[in-house]
């Protein structure tokens, strides 16, 4: 296995507020790793400071043998690195064809790019029936998916999905989780943040726990899931 990520102690502040308190970690190629962790624990905040959004006070991110501090936001897509936000941020006003299309802005190779739009549409078949619709029409789950269509017009070597499954019905949470496991089984790299652990957890091949800015416990999905502590705090068990 090669690394493609590697997370070496890094923090990360808001003014005099340390979000991020030094955690490590990694990712190999090829592995779906999941961030889990209560509301206000890091996580956003870990992959907007991979994606180049915030800047850490110190600490290590090599990506694909490359160091990404100080790297600006659209290179570090250029260099394969692709972020669906929490809270999707698709645009309402614009189509879904359109949508996806900006996924890929930094590419010029047309033909490429619509073969990728066509995978998207085959991973999403929603997408492509209603491809001329402005994607504001689409539920929240569906904006889900084009979000992570959005994404992966970048053609990434690493997705990374912050709560994809967030105000989803069931139904649709267990759409978006096995369209990640298809992802997987594709070969697709993905770091995973999810508040629903049980999900996240029971197709991740790494997990960790953060609280409060820090990685309190790290294992394999299926560890993790049968963990005592992780089974009390995080999956509702008493
Ligand atoms: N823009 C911001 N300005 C100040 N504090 C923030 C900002 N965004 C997040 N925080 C704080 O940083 C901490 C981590 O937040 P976040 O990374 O969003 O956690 P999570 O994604 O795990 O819910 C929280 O205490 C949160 O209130
Ligand atoms: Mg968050």
């Amino acid at each position: 296995m090669s690394t493609l990520l590697e997370v070496e102690d890094l923090r990360v502040s808001y003014g005099k507020i340390e979000a991020v308190k030094g955690i490590s970690f990694s990712v190999e190629a090829g592995q779906v790793v999941t961030l889990i962790g209560t509301n206000g624990a890091g996580k956003t905040t870990t992959l907007r400071t991979l994606s180049g959004l915030l800047k850490p006070t110190s600490g290590k991110i090599i990506f694909d043998g490359k160091p990404l501090t100080g790297v600006a936001a659209h290179k570090i897509v250029a260099l394969g690195l692709a972020h669906s936000p929490e809270g999707r941020h698709i645009f309402p006003r614009l189509t879904i064809a359109e949508n996806l299309q900006l996924g890929a802005f930094l590419r010029n190779d047309k033909a490429g790019i619509e073969k990728d739009i066509q995978r998207a549409y085959d991973l999403f078949p929603i997408l492509g029936e209603r491809r001329k619709q402005a994607a504001g029409t689409l539920s929240g789950g569906e904006q889900q998916m084009l979000a992570m269509g959005r994404a992966l017009m970048s053609q990434p070597k690493l997705l990374m999905l912050d709560e994809p499954s967030m105000g989803l019905s069931p139904i649709m949470m267990q759409k978006i989780m096995a369209t990640i496991s298809e992802l997987k089984s594709q070969g697709t790299t993905i770091l995973l943040v999810e508040q629903n652990a049980q999900a996240a957890l029971s197709l991740a091949d790494q997990g960790h726990v953060m609280e409060v800015g820090s990685i309190v416990v790290s294992g394999t999905g299926q560890d993790l899931l049968h963990d005592e502590s992780v089974r009390k705090a995080y999956l509702g068990e008493d």
